[in-house]
């Protein structure tokens, strides 16, 4: 059965390793990620955001994520990614959601904080867990610089004990899709949130962060690790070399096939890096 990810990630925040996170946006991607999981024998994090399931549908995606789930070998939790809406987390929670985020980042703070409490509320009264988000986490195409957006220790000592969150995803210089140009981590920064909230961080953006960086933002606190971006790449780049060197196949199986291994090894990968298997 799926899992919650309440006692996932705070083993994973005692013992200073992280659980990667994976939007899936179809059947290969989602049977991709937890064959990763399976053969790097990690627990797993099965994500989508509001636009996957206005895509496949929420009820398909709790049917084949519990089925997945349930014959797989290692846990498996099923999360909402920056859920926007209270209607959305609830309609999630009722579907059979076991992690939600919410997402009231471009809200001022008290009204973010309001956002996120009425959520854990109802969150926790089914017995799951909660993720919210302070700061800016931009996109990589949105080039901020400098300290604008980043998230205020004390802001976020004061918004979990607001809201009642189990995790935190603060900004600390990660945005999501691809970065141009150097990335750079406020690692001090990370560090005294984490000093200061003492719950579990989750860091987004992380596809195309070093592997170096993406380990000491895991030893300082960080343990849920978001990747969307390079299993995306990794699926469109092998498509279309396949359908380009078969231009005569039409069987979906037969062309989705490389993609889904190349989702596969990407996640792979992934996975043992932050869970602590490649050193
Ligand atoms: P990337 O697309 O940069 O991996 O970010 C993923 C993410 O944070 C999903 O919430
Ligand atoms: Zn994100
Ligand atoms: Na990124």
């Amino acid at each position: 059965a799926l899992i919650t990810t309440k006692h996932l990630l705070a083993d994973a925040y005692r013992n200073r390793y992280a659980v990667a996170a994976f939007a899936a946006h179809n059947l290969e991607m989602m049977k991709a990620v937890v064959e990763a999981a399976e053969e790097s024998g990690a627990p797993v994090i099965l994500q989508t955001t509001p636009a996957t399931i206005r895509y496949a549908g929420l009820g398909t995606i709790v049917a084949m994520v519990r089925a997945a789930a349930e014959g797989a070998k290692v846990p498996v939790a099923l999360h909402l990614d920056h859920g926007d809406t209270f209607e959305t987390v609830v309609r999630c929670l009722r579907a059979g959601y076991t992690s939600v985020m919410v997402d009231g980042s471009r809200l001022p703070f008290a009204e973010n904080a309001a956002f996120a409490a009425k959520v854990t509320e109802a969150a926790h009264a089914v017995g799951v867990p909660v993720e919210a988000e302070l700061g800016t986490i931009g996109g990589a195409e949105e080039d901020v610089s400098g300290e604008e957006g980043l998230t205020d220790p004390g802001a976020a000592e004061e918004f979990v004990r607001r809201t009642g969150i189990d995790f935190l995803a603060p900004a600390f210089g990660t945005a999501h899709g691809v970065y141009k140009g150097e990335i750079r981590l406020d690692l001090s920064r990370l560090e005294s949130i984490s000093r200061r909230v003492g719950i579990p961080l989750v860091m987004h953006g992380a596809s195309g962060v070093p592997e170096e960086l993406l380990r000491r933002a895991i030893a300082r606190g960080v343990s849920k690790v978001n990747f969307s971006t390079e299993l995306k790449q990794a699926f469109a780049k092998h498509l279309r070399t396949y359908l380009a060197d078969h231009p005569g196949e039409i069987d979906p199986r037969r062309m989705l096939l490389p993609a889904r291994e190349a989702v596969k090894q990407v996640a792979k990968r992934k996975i043992e890096l932050v869970s602590g298997v490649v050193p």
